[in-house]
């Protein structure tokens, strides 16, 4: 990661210089021209590949549209990978475990859809479509270019006996993102969900893009296989193909999901790609399809991780109950990669001084974030925290802000115990009613907050943690802070520090003092809203949800022993 991040910001500085003027809101900033992927190596000799053990799981459709084809199409020859380590690299088997393959069957996504059209039933056929947009790509788009709008439930998409059932449900897959066209990418068009394919192309000679020039021989064993032929498209590389779904405006002005804008604006833009970090590069050299005579470098793993450790516990759990594609094992696989990234490459938690003098104790913590956007991004059910215990000389609890209960809630947050309440940001901790919350907290038109995506029109808090090298004042407004962390100056590009100053006068030292960075991918009040409303897709997700408890994940913890 090291020495690539090197040869990265070497290569963008000599092409800076022919910067392209793509930007996604109006601004004159250049945007560096993207690091190139270096060209495809001569033909070596196949070095001998030891049979790899797959935990397969359900045959995947092999549907084939006029547009897209469904991922069973691709896989038999994409599979079965192995790099220069001897690991799995197995394209298959990391995308169909991954979060965006499961983006249609999603228990969370389908009951959210249907509280949005509850909440809102005179629009729900422009509720659907919105939320197909992205969740449901490839069937959604073939309905746009028919006129038509998709319908997600009642004999729409989610229904087996619709004629693009199996487009639907195989969610963000191959035929989506290797078909996405460089036009339009990076600009305004091509944010909630926007991408555009070539439409006028005849089946049987659709053309998907990657990394590579592809030889002729292979060239013709892919189209006869599939139907699909490969070409060289370099901008499959760029993280405004990843932004076209990554930003998300409702009623075109509220921005409820922004992290491609979060890394436009951060240190990370013509330094690490999306692509970077969520697609890493495999040890040396692959052999990209089963029958390729050589490896190819570099190679992107399909891991496609994030956060969402919580939700990848659900669908390994419900595997059968939800017909979902991979087995429980390459799930399992799938949530270990993401809690390792959560514990190895998000943040940095520093206690820069901790003091015990006359029964106070003072700590100044600092948090740094290390992820290519905010800590928390995406969807605003997100949320992490600090959890801060201090024990006395005999391991009884003296003091605890931000521990968390079996239910999931925040110990004292005031979202949790009262959906009209939230946390503020804080400067300094002084009891443990207080509990530091890095959070988006969404209101409607009367300034009530809600969970409502479609009815949302404000931020009354968000105190994410900034990625670095963003700037909380500039003029980008859809990424700004939101409440009290404007006003915070130490909550500045990369980092919050806050001071914790409890009174021990009443307490037994020495003392053991535990600091820990907790997070949740669905905060509480996400499914509380939920309760009561009676659909079956909403009582499907409660029920599933309430059976695997919403433990949080400790992305970092430091421990440290005072005594006067
Ligand atoms: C018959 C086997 C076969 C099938 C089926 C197949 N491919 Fe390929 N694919 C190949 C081969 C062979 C190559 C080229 C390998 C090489 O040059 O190293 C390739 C290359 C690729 C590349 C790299 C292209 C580039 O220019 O970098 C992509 C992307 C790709 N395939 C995607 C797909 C998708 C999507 C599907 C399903 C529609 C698919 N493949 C189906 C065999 C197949
Ligand atoms: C512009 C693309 C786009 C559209 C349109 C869209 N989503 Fe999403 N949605 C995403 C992305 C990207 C994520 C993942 C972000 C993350 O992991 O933090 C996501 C995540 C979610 C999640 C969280 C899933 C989980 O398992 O935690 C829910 C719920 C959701 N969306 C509901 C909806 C609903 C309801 C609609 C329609 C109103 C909708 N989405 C429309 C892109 C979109
Ligand atoms: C979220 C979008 C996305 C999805 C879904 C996706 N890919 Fe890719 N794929 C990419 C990107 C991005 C690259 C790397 C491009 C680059 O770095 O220049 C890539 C690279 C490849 C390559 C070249 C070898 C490599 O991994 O670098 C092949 C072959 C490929 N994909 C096949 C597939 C197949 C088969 C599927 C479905 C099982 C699939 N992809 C699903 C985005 C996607
Ligand atoms: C067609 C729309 C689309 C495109 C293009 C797209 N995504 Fe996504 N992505 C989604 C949706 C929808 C989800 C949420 C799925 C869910 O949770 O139900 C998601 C979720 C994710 C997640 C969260 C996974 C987790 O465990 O929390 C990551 C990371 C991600 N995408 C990365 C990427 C990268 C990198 C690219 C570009 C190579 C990309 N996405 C391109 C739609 C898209
Ligand atoms: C420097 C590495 C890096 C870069 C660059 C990067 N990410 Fe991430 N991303 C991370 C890490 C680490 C996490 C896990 C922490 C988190 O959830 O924010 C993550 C999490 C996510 C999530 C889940 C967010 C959440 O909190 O649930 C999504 C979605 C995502 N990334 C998409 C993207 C997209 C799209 C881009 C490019 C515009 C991108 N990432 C660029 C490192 C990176």
């Amino acid at each position: 990661m090291h020495r690539r991040q090197i040869v990265f910001s070497l290569t963008v500085s000599l092409l800076a210089a022919c910067g392209t003027s793509r930007s996604p809101t109006p601004t004159l900033e250049p945007t560096p021209a993207r690091p190139t992927r270096t060209p495809p190596p001569p033909a070596t000799a196949v070095p001998t590949i030891s049979p790899v053990i797959l935990q397969v799981g359900k045959p995947l459709s092999e549907h084939r549209g006029r547009y897209f084809a469904a991922s069973g199409v691709c896989t038999p020859c994409h599979q079965n990978l192995e790099d220069d380590s001897g690991a799995d690299v197995s394209i298959d088997a990391f995308w169909r475990s991954s979060m965006m393959a499961n983006s249609a069957r999603d228990p969370f996504w389908q009951a959210s859809v249907r509280y949005e059209i509850i909440s809102n039933p005179e629009a729900a056929a422009s509720i659907e479509d919105t939320c197909a947009t992205c969740h449901m790509p490839m069937a959604r788009y073939t309905e746009s270019v028919g006129g038509e709008q998709a319908v997600v439930f009642q004999s729409g998409l989610t229904d087996p006996d619709h004629a693009l059932h199996d487009l639907a449900m195989d969610g963000v897959s191959c035929t989506l993102c290797h078909q996405v066209l460089e036009e339009g990418l990076g600009f305004q068009t091509s944010y909630n969900g926007g991408f555009e394919v070539d439409i006028e192309i005849a089946a049987g000679e659709r053309v998907v893009y990657g990394p590579y020039s592809v030889e002729e021989p292979y060239l013709v064993a892919m189209q006869e296989a599939s139907g699909y032929i490969p070409a060289q498209g370099l901008h499959l590389g760029d993280s405004e193909l990843c932004g076209t779904c990554h930003t998300f405006f409702v009623g075109s002005s509220f921005p409820l999901q922004t992290t491609y804008f979060e890394w436009f604006y951060s240190d990370f833009r013509g330094v690490q790609t999306c692509q970077d970090c969520h697609m890493p590069e495999a040890v040396g050299g692959v052999r990209i399809a089963s029958s390729s005579e050589f490896p190819r470098s570099p190679f992107a793993e399909h891991v496609l991780v994030g956060g969402n450790a919580y939700m990848l516990e659900l669908l390994k759990t419900f595997v059968d109950e939800l017909g979902l594609t991979a087995s429980a094992e390459q799930f399992e696989v799938t949530q270990q990669r993401t809690v390792e990234q959560l514990q190895n490459q998000t943040v940095e938690l520093e206690i820069e001084e901790m003091r015990l003098s006359g029964g106070r104790l003072t700590a100044d913590i600092r948090i740094k974030n290390l992820a290519g956007h905010k800590f928390p991004s995406g969807f605003p059910s997100r949320r992490a925290w600090i959890r801060f215990v201090i024990g006395d000389s005999s391991g009884q609890i003296v003091f605890e802000s931000g521990g968390v209960d079996a239910l999931g809630r925040i110990i004292h947050n005031n979202g949790d115990d009262d959906p009209t309440l939230f946390e503020p940001h804080y400067l300094a901790i002084v009891q443990p009613e207080q509990v530091q919350i890095y959070e988006s907290v969404m209101a409607d038109a009367n300034g009530e907050i809600t969970t409502e995506l479609m009815g949302a029109v404000e931020y009354l808090k968000d105190n994410r943690i900034m990625p670095a090298g963003q700037d909380k004042f500039s003029d980008v407004e859809s990424i700004q802070p939101r409440g009290k962390a404007v006003g915070d100056e130490d909550f500045q590009g990369g980092v919050d520090e806050i001071q914790y100053a409890i009174d021990l006068r009443q307490e037994q030292g020495p003392f053991t003092v535990t600091i820990e960075v907790l997070y949740q991918s669905i905060g509480h009040p996400w499914t509380e809203a939920l309760r009561g409303l009676g659909s079956d897709e909403v009582e499907r997700f409660l029920r599933l949800y309430d059976a695997v408890p919403n433990i949080p994940v400790v992305v970092a913890r430091e421990s440290i022993e005072i005594g006067e």
